[in-house]
């Protein structure tokens, strides 16, 4: 339980039934039928617990937010330790907290990012992206791909599926081109009458179930981009921060993105803060009119503290070590379970702990999902492949911890298969 009485709700019943009423019926409705009735309680580590008392393993840590651990000791010391001078500070202004992170940032950045705009989200900043591409290029065109999730605010959610754009009234068919991924012949000829300001791409496409890219297509895409005078945006904000076991997972191509997009994990899950890195050739805006884009939030200087510490231990080589040693452990683990299940568990995708599952059905993950969760691992399904499972190891995960998570995996999976098959039974007879 918490040691503070603000809330005046106590049960967990009583919370789901206030967040049906008050909040998001249709998100607290979802969940309960998915057989996740989750209500986020005690969280430590890479554990969190249910209101039920229920531990669970977090392997989906929000998109790689907590890929440090939950409550990580030196981010709790560090944002803490900041509380006692700083606050969020005052955007107008050039600022401490600002400019170290900005330099780290910088510092860690592909060569030829030289500034950073920040954001207090990841839409947000993806927005940014936008607009400085927009301002650089003075072209209006961006090109994405088709499942493509880059956020929800304004011109982000353009990029995305139709089911978040649509529903707003917020797609722009004219202005958001959507290509398929892995297919360079559609992205020639999206980008080919030259009109288009920037090609937008995470590295992995997490919320399509981390596709990767075919060898050579993002590097080819960028050439496309050169050739017909676009800008190449490199969203990060799932594939960045040592999730692949380099800082940035586009240096693994060789590329040198025009702007680079950073957010979630970028404070350790402490406090929201989003970042754009850009190029000089994009950065023109920052001195014509240094307000062109305001946030209140934006870069709230103790987001800055807590994002300073996480790139501090992000950076260490031990960390670094850590994620070769735990994707290769898990990575074994998984392909062991496959061999036991081969009809089933039909696929991994993995890129360090990026990590897709696929299964032989099209919800499978869904099935998978709710077997993991009764047995107190915490991986969610992917929104536009509900086929396959994201399953993201943590950072910083213990090899005993790897080895509790694979033996409790093993058996959702088999459990899962055997609940598919009988439903599939079920809608043939
Ligand atoms: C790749 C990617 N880009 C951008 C975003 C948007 O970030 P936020 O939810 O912080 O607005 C997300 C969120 O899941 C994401 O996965």
């Amino acid at each position: 339980m918490h040691d503070y009485d603000v809330f005046t709700v106590g049960s967990k019943a009583e919370v789901l039934a206030k967040s049906r009423e008050f909040w998001n019926p249709g998100k607290t409705d979802f969940w309960s039928e998915s057989g996740v009735d989750l209500v986020i309680d005690r969280r430590e580590s890479y554990f969190i617990w249910d209101m039920s008392g229920l531990r669970l393993i977090d392997v989906h840590l929000n998109g790689g937010t907590y890929n440090l651990g939950h409550r990580n000791p030196e981010l709790v010391e560090a944002i803490t330790t900041g509380m006692r001078s700083f606050d969020i500070g005052n955007h107008h202004f050039p600022s401490s907290a600002r400019a170290a992170l900005a330099e780290a940032l910088i510092g860690t950045a592909p060569a030829g990012l030289t500034k950073v705009v920040y954001g207090s989200g990841g839409g947000e900043a993806i927005d940014i992206a936008i607009k400085t591409a927009r301002h650089a290029t003075k072209r209006r065109k961006i090109v994405s791909i088709i499942k493509a999730y880059h956020g929800h605010t304004g011109l982000a959610v353009a990029t995305g599926d139709d089911r978040f754009a649509k529903l707003f009234l917020s797609d722009r068919p004219d202005e958001f081109v959507h290509v398929p991924f892995n297919d360079l012949d559609a992205m020639a000829a999206a980008l080919q009458p030259g009109d288009v300001a920037a090609v937008i791409m995470e590295t992995i496409p997490a919320t399509y179930g981390f596709p990767l890219p075919a060898p050579g297509y993002l590097e080819a895409v960028r050439q496309l981009c050169d050739r017909h005078g676009a800008l190449y945006i490199a969203d990060e904000v799932q594939t960045g921060l040592m999730r692949t076991g380099e800082m940035w997972a586009i240096t693994k191509h060789g590329i040198t993105p025009d702007i680079l997009v950073t957010g979630k994990g970028l404070s350790g899950g402490m406090y929201p803060i989003a970042a754009v890195l850009v190029s000089e050739r994009c950065a023109g805006w920052l001195t014509e009119d240094g307000f062109a884009h305001i946030s209140s939030f934006g870069g709230a200087e103790l987001g800055c503290v807590a994002a300073l510490k996480t790139l501090e231990i992000c950076s260490r080589p031990e960390t670094r070590s850590m994620v070769h040693y735990i994707s290769d452990l898990v990575g074994r683990g998984l392909r062991d379970i496959q061999a036991r299940y081969p009809d089933w568990f039909t696929g991994i995708r993995q890129n360090g702990v990026v990590m897709g599952l696929e299964f032989a059905h099209p919800e499978g993950a869904k099935f998978v999902m709710r077997e993991l969760y009764q047995r107190g691992v915490w991986a969610i399904f992917s929104t536009l492949d509900p086929a396959v499972l994201q399953y993201k190891p943590g950072l910083l995960m213990t090899p005993e911890l790897c080895e509790e998570l694979l033996e409790r995996t093993e058996s959702g999976i088999g459990r899962a298969a055997v609940a598919a098959g009988r439903e599939r039974a079920g809608s043939r007879s």
